[in-house]
């Protein structure tokens, strides 16, 4: 038995926009997780992926046509290594919670081509790796920007501008964030959708909004890499809201966002797709249980902490 896994993303700064070609910041979160378990199987009993979370026992056939994303994951990699499917059982389980803005698709499928390429006998670069889980996140999101899969393959802070051009990102401090969950679904391809029709109605003014994410961006990264917490927090305020006027926050995401700032959260934004999911506040260690006790009490289903070095 071998364990494989993806960590859960959040994203610090400039979702949307990064899908119009504007910088964004994401980070790992190391201790939320996607895990891929591999077992033997009899000889020729083939490869057999086991979802834990759904109950679904899906065996992988190269040749057939199947309308399930974890068997065509599985098929993409066989295809790429040039492998037949192996002799083997893989459970996927996962800790973090689906269509909330964490990546969860990404991790599922960064672990389950990991352990696939292990039962293989193969190896597989994290270039190509992120190349083969983008292409799972195209039929998750449609038109994904790339920076999910990217974070979570890498497993470290990222400055993302495109899928060619993106670097690792060092804050000058650790920082501290809590994450809020609305416990609202929300799939990101709706989200998505609603921002390009907003932007097809009227270009010039979602332009601006766009662009001026984008400058947010750039001056989050300074104020991160000098250790401005302070400007950090207010950054994050504004790009709130502007996520709000580009419609995908939601009742409860400002709820969550409000309480957090009104016990002392050094800033606090929406993280992801957005219309539910996931919010994030930026704290200090000595604040750090006040505001999850406020996060709690403003209806966070659940709150977990996580620290960026
Ligand atoms: O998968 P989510 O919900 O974390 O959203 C990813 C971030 C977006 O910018 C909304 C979409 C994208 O492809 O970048």
């Amino acid at each position: 038995m071998s364990i494989y896994s993806a960590p859960a993303k959040i994203i610090l700064y400039g979702e949307h926009a990064v899908v119009y070609g504007k910088p964004a910041i994401a980070v790992p979160v190391p201790l939320l997780r996607a895990f891929a378990v591999t077992r033997s199987a009899e000889p020729g009993q083939g490869l057999i992926i086991r979802a834990i979370d759904t109950g679904h026992e899906l065996p992988v056939d190269l040749a057939a046509e199947v309308d399930n994303s974890l068997v065509e994951m599985a098929q993409r990699v066989l295809r790429h290594l040039n492998a037949t499917p192996p002799d083997a059982i893989i459970e996927l389980r996962s800790d973090i919670p689906v269509a909330s803005g964490l990546g969860s698709g990404a991790a599922i499928s960064a672990a389950l081509a990991r352990a696939i390429t292990a039962c293989c006998g193969c190896t597989l670069t994290n270039e190509d790796l992120n190349m083969l889980v983008y292409a799972a996140e195209q039929r998750y999101h449609g038109t994904p920007s790339g920076i999910d899969n990217t974070v979570i393959v890498y497993e470290m802070p990222i400055l993302f501008r495109s899928r060619s051009d993106f670097e690792p990102f060092h804050a000058r401090t650790p920082l501290h964030f809590l994450i809020g969950d609305t416990g609202v679904r929300a799939p990101t391809r709706e989200s998505v959708g609603d921002v390009r029709k907003l932007y097809e109605q009227d270009k010039q003014t979602i332009q601006k909004k766009l662009d001026a994410i984008g400058a947010h961006v750039e001056a989050a990264r300074q104020a991160l890499e000098t250790g401005d917490l302070s400007a950090a927090g207010r950054l994050m305020v504004e790009n709130h809201r502007l996520l709000r006027d580009l419609t995908v926050s939601s009742p409860e995401l400002d709820r969550l966002v409000q309480a957090a700032l009104a016990v002392g959260a050094i800033g606090a934004k929406m993280s992801g797709g957005g219309r539910g999911g996931n919010m994030i506040a930026l704290v200090m260690p000595e604040t750090e249980a006040q505001v999850r006790q406020a996060l709690e009490t403003a209806g966070a289903v659940r709150v977990w902490a996580a620290e960026v070095r």
